[in-house]
């Protein structure tokens, strides 16, 4: 059985569509749920479903490499094989990278190589794209550019706006790191292609 560690830094919906998939014959289990913000909502929601959870405030360190030191010895502490970035908003240095290298997933609101960073989608809107959509990928130190492990689609409607859109998004995003988190843990690499 595979040990899953899940860092957050709010409502945390992807981390409990994540959470509640790793049941019956999944590959893997939840083993902490991490965020840089004690306020984080996702928090209580992980500890409701019995998972173990940590706060690190990020403003309470004197720099990022004192904060990731930190967040590294707790994510450890919980011997993980796999770690879920499930909308955690940190920049992650690329010591901190290459430490959990191979074993790191990230989701992302867009259909990458296209919007990496942020209001991916507002510009997907301003762009006129006919489609938008998600990714999950392997992180490395290129932000947002890692090797893609699935990719979720679907149609920008006429009059969508940034929340109609990003709405619609999450919901797919909810089907899609579940559908590659059994895969990777299972071993298999091979991108899930929504629908
Ligand atoms: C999700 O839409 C996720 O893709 C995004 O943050 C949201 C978190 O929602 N992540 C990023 O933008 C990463 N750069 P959640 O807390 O309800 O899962």
């Amino acid at each position: 059985m595979k040990r899953v560690a899940i860092l957050i830094s709010g409502g945390g919906s992807n981390m409990l569509a994540l959470v509640r998939d790793m049941a019956g014959d999944h590959p893997a289990r939840p083993v902490l749920v991490a965020s840089n913000d004690p306020a984080a909502g996702g928090l209580a929601k992980a500890a409701a479903l019995g998972v173990p959870t940590t706060a690190l405030d990020h403003r309470a360190y004197p720099d990022r490499e004192a904060f990731e030191a930190d967040l590294a010895r707790q994510i450890d502490a919980a011997r993980p094989d796999i770690i879920c970035l499930a909308g955690f908003m940190r920049i992650l240095t690329p010591g901190f990278i290459r430490r959990y290298e191979g074993r790191m997933l990230n989701i992302h609101p867009s259909l990458l190589p296209k919007y990496p960073g942020l209001h991916t989608h507002a510009r997907a809107l301003a762009a006129g794209d006919s489609e938008a959509g998600c990714t999950v990928h392997e992180v490395t130190a290129d932000l947002d550019a890692g090797p893609i492990l699935g990719q979720a689609r679907l149609p920008v409607l006429p009059g969508d706006t940034e929340d109609s859109l990003a709405a619609r998004i999450l919901t797919m995003e909810h089907q899609l790191y579940p559908a590659v988190l059994r895969r990777f843990a299972a071993g298999d690499r091979t991108p899930v292609l929504l629908p």
